[in-house]
């Protein structure tokens, strides 16, 4: 939505979304990125210009479901993944009553987690995957933000900030990502 605080008033400007989450603007304010966590993708939404109005795919196919989405002020994007999307989560994405059985579990058992992957995805201003920071045994990650040399994470589960030297430890080229 869309709340103008001249007027006070509040439009509506994407529907039937599936899970929005993490909303970040462009640099120059002429658009607005934002996920749709359980679609693995996150779309742009034109606020000036020709495409004013229009929604389109900023990037799909994510290596897991994204949260919060956060600009570097250096023409980057970070994307945090909480997790790859297991067969649990694929399960409970597209039915609703394994969610319940879910919820239940979750309500009066110790479920036993099975996310993993988790990370960041970094994003050029035009949605190209530039690099990915993730870790086998990682879950949770909802924030990730390049501050300086360091990329700061924050974890759903965690009371504390984990910090990441990345000069120290820079992306590394393996087959399919950096
Ligand atoms: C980060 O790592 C680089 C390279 O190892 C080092 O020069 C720098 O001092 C480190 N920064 C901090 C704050 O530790």
């Amino acid at each position: 939505m869309s709340y103008d605080s001249s007027t006070k008033q509040t439009k509506v400007i994407a529907r039937d979304l599936y899970y929005a989450n993490g909303v970040e603007i462009s640099p120059d304010q002429d658009f607005v990125i934002f996920c749709e966590t359980v679609m693995l993708r996150c779309k742009r939404y034109y606020i000036q210009g020709e495409k004013a109005g229009s929604i389109d795919v900023f990037i799909d196919r994510l290596p897991g479901m994204p949260d919060n989405i956060r600009y570097d002020g250096e023409g980057y994007y970070w994307i945090a993944i909480p997790t790859e999307l297991t067969f649990e989560w694929d399960l409970a994405r597209k039915y609703p009553y394994i969610r319940k059985f879910i919820a239940f579990l979750d309500k009066y058992f110790q479920r036993p987690s099975t996310e993993r992957n988790a990370g960041v995805v970094v994003v050029d201003l035009d949605g190209k995957p530039i690099e990915r920071y993730y870790d086998p045994e990682l879950k949770f990650v909802t924030t990730g933000i390049k501050i300086g040399e360091h990329l700061y994470l924050g974890n759903l589960m965690k009371s504390y900030i984990t910090r990441l030297n990345l000069t120290q430890y820079p992306a590394t080229t393996t087959s399919s990502t950096k």
